[in-house]
């Protein structure tokens, strides 16, 4: 096998695969959300050999990054390596022995990991929304925030729509609150007012991302939380107004009331006033 002494030694005394050398990789994965982008595999290594992940755009040299050479990890962040948001990339996960060991093997086993297009595959993340619903009620409003990407440029981090610019629209799920029935609106921009609601109801929302020209099951992002419009006090404002032009037409009636009785009241006096003056005017004048 080619092998010399202490690499030897470790074959004999540590590994068991039946190729003497150490074990591959399994499970390579990548997990990746906003183009926040992780390479995974399994198992742990032992003391006796650790990983190095090479990875290279299809057709392109290959390449290491610093944090994941000779580690004893099993992931290795590359969201600052897929420079190329539209290549397809591939990696390697090499076993070979531990930092500082050498060992006389010319190939390392290795596992090749799934292809990886960051600008197809990562996930978008949840979003974030504001809910504004107008004082007439007429308008409600969605506003989308765009998430923040793990990537950079010129020092400034980039949000969703930095990357997929007019590719990027959003998936909004609307219910009647209490009902079942769902609706979908698309929209382009992140400001979204919702048409052809019913003004006397309360309404529930739901937003995604939604980039069409991926392929289907990579188009959606994952949902944001849920928020409804206020409570649908339209018809509480109904019975307070009731109550309201009850109270009103009472006080006008109660008004007109004492209206009545009051001028009833000094007509009355006034007549005894004039009566009992003419009685004293002659008195008056004596
Ligand atoms: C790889 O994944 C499979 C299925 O999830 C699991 O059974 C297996 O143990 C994993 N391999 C390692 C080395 O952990
Ligand atoms: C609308 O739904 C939310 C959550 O499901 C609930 O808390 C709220 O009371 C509902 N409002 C009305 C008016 O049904």
């Amino acid at each position: 096998m080619g092998t010399t002494g202490p690499a030897l030694l470790l074959t004999v005394l540590f590994v068991s695969s039946a190729s003497g050398s150490y074990p591959r990789a399994q499970n390579v994965t990548w997990i990746s959300t906003n183009f926040k982008t992780i390479l995974t595999w399994e198992p742990n290594p032992s003391a006796d050999y650790s990983y190095t992940v090479e990875f290279s755009a299809v057709g392109a040299d290959t390449q290491r990054n610093s944090h994941c050479i000779r580690s004893s990890g099993t992931r290795c962040d590359l969201s600052s390596s897929l420079s190329d948001l539209n290549a397809n990339y591939v990696a390697d996960i090499l076993s070979e022995p531990p930092l500082g060991a050498t060992s006389g093997l010319i190939e390392f086993p290795h596992t090749r990991s799934p292809r990886f297009c960051p600008y197809n595959d990562t996930d978008i993340g949840r979003l974030d929304f504001k809910l504004k619903v107008s004082e007439d009620k007429k308008k409600t409003t969605l506003y989308v925030t765009d998430p923040l990407t793990a990537l950079f440029k010129d020092g400034q981090q980039l949000d969703i729509r930095d990357i997929f610019s007019n590719q990027l629209q959003y998936k909004v799920t609307y219910w009647k609150n209490k009902s079942t029935g769902k609706k979908v609106h698309v929209s382009p921009n992140n400001v979204i007012e919702m048409p052809g609601l019913d003004r006397a109801k309360s309404y529930c929302f739901k937003v995604q991302a939604f980039i069409p020209r991926r392929r289907p099951d990579k188009q959606l992002g994952e949902l944001s939380r849920t928020q409804c419009s206020a409570d649908d006090n339209q018809s509480v404002f109904e019975v307070y107004s009731v109550g309201v032009i009850a109270a009103a037409i009472f006080l006008i009636l109660l008004l007109i009331g004492l209206v009545i009785a009051v001028s009833v009241v000094c007509y009355k006096r006034r007549q005894k006033a004039e009566d009992s003056g003419k009685e004293g005017m002659p008195l008056r004048d004596v």
